[in-house]
């Protein structure tokens, strides 16, 4: 079984990226042949800043090995080290109905908030396609709102071949249901675009105080409060043990407990959760060598694979001696 996701080089990683995405992703590196990169040819459709661009790469590599992706195991790599993407995203544009990107959520939210629709934006899912097919990928691991991206690259795959003969695997998108939506601190689905993320690696102070701003309603502190409307209980179950989350539910009814001391024990939670990442990332940081090697062998072995797929394309759909 081939395993494939990318994440955009677009800003911190949060707790919606990580348990949406990163977790259950790592955890698939154990049972199949993973393939897993940065996108940085999409972020370009949102990041304007060469440096910054460079620098949010820098930080995904670090945010990823330190969560446990394994060079030896998962094949990682920087997405723009593999140029052959942008052939085969261009081949399948030419079979890419123009309603069937129309369609797709990601692009009219995007443009409905404002952002100028750039013909990369309207592109993306075929980019996207082409990251998925390009590895004859079979699982693509992703948060909820990448589904209709994954359904888009299974509609473009099957034109193909239908078109073309049997060329391209049908991919299927893998959600964890349990984490599908995370919610940020306004409730909101957790995302950088909503200005309302709880990043991983922010420093101690800095995280406590993102962690206070966490919306709740005004019930005193001497009342019960009800556990299963409360987003303190939501984001706690992810990251604090079964005991842990028992005694919570258990505060929260008996009343006497504010907020306050509530969001200081989801602080701890998270700040003990990610301890072990959080060290392993102090030591990368201070290893930039080892990074670069690693993300060079990842493109050599994706390479090598791409090419294979691409000249397959390129030769079914006559191009080429
Ligand atoms: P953002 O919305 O912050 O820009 P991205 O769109 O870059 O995040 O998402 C990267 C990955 O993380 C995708 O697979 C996406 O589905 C997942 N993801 C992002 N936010 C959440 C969330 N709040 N809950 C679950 N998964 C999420
Ligand atoms: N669009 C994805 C996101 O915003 C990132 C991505 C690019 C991706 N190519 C991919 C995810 C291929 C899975 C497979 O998170």
């Amino acid at each position: 079984m081939r395993i494939l996701s990318g994440l955009q080089p677009s800003g911190r990683l949060h707790l919606g990226n990580y348990f949406g995405m990163m977790q259950p992703a790592l955890q698939l590196q154990h049972e199949g042949e993973a393939f897993y990169f940065i996108a940085d040819y999409h972020s370009l459709t949102s990041v304007r800043d060469p440096l910054l661009l460079r620098q949010h790469c820098q930080d995904l590599a670090l945010d990823f090995l330190a969560c446990g992706l394994d060079p030896e195991k998962a094949v990682f790599f920087r997405q723009s080290d593999v140029p052959e993407v942008c052939e085969l995203s261009w081949l399948l544009s030419t079979v890419t109905p123009m309603g069937l990107l129309e369609r797709c959520h990601s692009y009219k939210d995007k443009t409905a908030r404002g952002m100028e629709a750039f013909h990369g934006l309207f592109a993306y899912p075929v980019l996207m396609a082409a990251d998925i097919l390009l590895y004859d990928s079979d699982v693509v691991p992703v948060g909820k709102d990448q589904k209709q991206h994954v359904e888009v690259t299974r509609d473009i795959a099957k034109s193909v071949n239908h078109l073309y003969g049997e060329i391209l695997k049908i991919p299927e998108p893998r959600i964890q249901e349990s984490t599908a939506v995370v919610p940020g601190l306004d409730g909101q689905k957790m995302s950088k675009s909503y200005n309302n993320i709880i990043p991983l690696f922010a420093p101690e102070k800095a995280l406590r105080k993102i962690i206070m701003q966490i919306q709740t309603d005004s019930t005193p502190v001497e009342d019960p409060k009800d556990p299963d409307s409360s987003l303190i209980m939501t984001l706690y179950k992810l990251v604090a043990d079964p005991e842990a989350v028992a005694k919570m539910e258990h505060d929260f009814r008996a009343g006497g407990t504010g907020y306050g001391d509530f969001k200081q024990r989801l602080f701890e939670a998270i700040w003990l959760k990610f301890e072990a990442p959080r060290q392993r990332r102090a030591e990368l940081v201070a290893d930039p060598a080892y990074v670069a090697q690693v993300l060079a062998g990842g493109a050599g072995r994706a390479r090598s694979v791409a090419r294979v797929t691409l000249e397959r394309v390129r030769k079914a759909m006559g191009l080429g001696a």
